[in-house]
């Protein structure tokens, strides 16, 4: 039997023994990354690091870190995936590379002073190899020489031991290992390649050496990194014998405080089982999304969103189980005293954490009862329906205008002996889904490479540059090709002739006088025939998806991007232009910098 503190103290502690400095975990909400709304993993804040970038702690590390990953937000709540999980993970920064990361991890797993695993019980993958890297035989050799039989070797392609953050940044092949799930022990042969589903991954050691700069280019970094990555509930869960981290002690203690507080005991009822793991692991992610020492409240935009998302499903959920009234404070207060000592910030912000959640849940009560009421009011006028169906749009509106779920519009309906179409409710939810989903994919998705602040600042700059150019030099003007860093910017447009200089005068005016303005950067998500019809400016020949962001500066410009940008123009600083040339015929190009 392993708790999870234990797991989490001799998890530092062994790497304490190997000379780590033991770092402490991030916020969840990232540090100068636009790109994403939570820290996804527990490489996540050390980019920067990985990128090279020396650290202030040295060049081994080891931490645990909290991570909210979301992914399709209306997907959350699968119970066999977490929203919030914990990741432990040791870092060498150009220190040490594949031979010592795996001789580290074996004699963590299996030593008897660490864990004490039956070797017998591990298998581990490698890379196969593809255009991009060589096969892994180098990890290969150094699992069998600390004792790893060649049949618990898996080599598998880069869909499996590949890993990077993002689209962009650092990234390489990796070695994972897998513990033994299923009856006895393995059978000879047996492995994640031949045997899928009896083997879990516990461990991920992810070899950074490749910087991806874009979808073609792959650079060598500085330096060979090594980013590990454990799972905390899931190797709790396999190394307890348990099949559910729901059965485990991260999780009990939450679910006998919702046992509680609706009376239902967890295990009579499968349907209901899963509302109880809803609420439970919607409850452990929200307290610590507010409790972060960056708290987030709820709201209608980004993270807070998200976690509006998360509270208003639990209660939902609650609502199934019978809740009628609040009760999220006593599950919530079960998981700031189960984690408070791993996470102090929990206990500080205990305060913050019960108000929002009280707030949020009565404001949501309330939604409920307008939702209601509405339903009422439009009921005499549904009755007079001789099919006793109502119009899925109908429907669609008490949950577009008043968030009112569609499972209570159709027990309020059954209760009048009607129904819903349901087909006709689909239909409008998921051209409303398709438009969401499209921003949350492209928020967490977002490069990590390029999210230092002064390429972004050049970034917004280009789309004034565009602008300013077309009000200069005509309509004629498009963008052809543009390439940032964090020193300069670089714009290609089409342009017949050399620029004069007096027209190059009044395009740098123009931009700085939009930069004085401190106009604010906004953004939206819409289908890519709407935002090409509100004007924006979109690349012409550029495949877009057909929903797209677009961002719109004060009233000065509107583009098809898929950002980021800062938050206002007053940030960039000045801008001057410090060349224009030819690029190639017919397009120019200018070289411009920020002071
Ligand atoms: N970055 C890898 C992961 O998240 C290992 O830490 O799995």
């Amino acid at each position: 039997m392993i708790t999870p503190d234990a797991l989490r103290s001799t998890y530092l502690e062994f790497f304490r023994t190997k000379d780590h400095a033991v770092i402490s975990g991030k916020s969840l909400i990232p540090e100068n990354d636009p790109t994403v709304l939570f820290t996804t993993a527990g490489m996540h804040p050390l980019v920067p690091y990985l990128l090279g970038e020396p650290h202030p702690a040295g060049k081994r590390l080891v931490d645990y870190q909290k991570c909210v990953r979301t992914g399709d937000i209306d997907e959350v709540g699968d119970p066999a995936h977490l929203t919030c999980f914990e990741m432990l993970g040791n870092w060498s920064l150009g220190d040490y590379f594949k031979k010592d990361s795996i001789a580290y991890s074996w004699e963590f797993l299996t030593s008897a002073d660490w864990l004490a695993l039956d070797p017998r019980k591990l298998s581990v993958t490698v890379f196969m190899g593809d255009d991009n890297a060589p096969r892994d035989e180098e990890s290969a050799t150094h699992w069998k020489a600390v004792g790893v039989p060649d049949d618990r070797i898996a080599y598998l392609p880069a869909s499996d031991n590949w890993w990077a953050a993002g689209p962009t940044g650092p990234c390489g092949p990796d070695t994972e290992i897998f513990y033994w799930v299923g009856e006895g022990l393995p059978p000879a042969g047996s492995n994640k390649g031949t045997d899928p589903d009896n083997w879990m991954e516990i461990w991920n050691n992810v070899f950074m050496e490749y910087n991806r700069v874009d979808e073609k280019t792959l650079v060598k970094l500085p330096a060979q990194n090594v980013d590990t990555g454990m799972g905390l509930e899931r190797t709790v869960t396999v190394l307890n014998g348990k099949t559910s981290v729901y059965q485990t002690e991260i999780f009990q203690p939450v679910i006998a405080s919702i046992e509680s507080v609706s009376g239902y005991a967890y295990g009579s009822d499968p349907v209901k089982d899963s509302s109880v793991r809803i609420i439970a692991d919607h409850i452990r992610a929200s307290t610590f999304i507010i409790g972060d020492p960056k708290g987030v409240s709820p709201s209608n935009v980004g993270a807070g969103y998200v976690l509006r998302r998360l509270i208003r499903r639990a209660v939902r959920h609650g609502r199934k189980l019978g809740i009628e009234g609040s009760f999220l404070s006593a599950p919530a207060g079960v998981v700031v005293e189960r984690f408070g000592a791993a996470y102090p910030e929990l206990v500080e912000n205990r305060e913050r954490i019960m108000g929002d959640l009280e707030r949020e849940e009565a404001k949501f009560l309330e939604t409920l009862q307008k939702g209601e009421h509405e339903f009422e009011k439009m009921l005499p006028n549904l009755l007079r329906n001789p099919q006793k169906v109502m119009s899925g749009r109908l429907a669609f509106k008490l949950y577009d205008t008043y968030g009112f779920p569609i499972e209570l519009t159709e027990e309020l309906a059954a209760e009048n002996g009607m129904t819903i179409n349901r087909a006709e409710f689909d239909e409008a939810f998921k051209k409303h889904q398709e438009l969401s989903r499209a921003g949350a994919e492209q928020t967490f998705k977002g490069g990590l490479a390029d999210q230092s602040e002064q390429t972004t600042k050049y970034h917004t700059t280009t789309h004034l540059l565009h602008k300013a150019l077309r009000m200069v030099l005509g309509d004629h003007v498009a963008q052809k090709g543009s390439n940032i860093t964090a020193e300069r910017l670089r714009f290609d447009f089409s342009h017949p002739a050399p620029m004069t200089a007096d027209e190059i005068a009044r395009v740098q005016a123009i931009v700085n006088e939009q930069i004085g303005r401190n106009l604010p950067v906004t953004m939206e998500v819409m289908p890519l025939e709407d935002a090409r019809n509100s004007g924006a400016m979109a690349l012409f020949g550029e495949k877009y998806e057909s929903v797209v962001k677009v961002y719109t500066i004060g009233d000065f410009s509107k583009e098809v991007c898929g950002g980021p940008h800062v938050e206002r123009t007053g940030v960039l600083g000045r801008f001057v232009i410090q060349k224009e040339q030819s690029s190639s015929a017919g397009v120019r190009r200018i070289r411009a910098v920020l002071e």
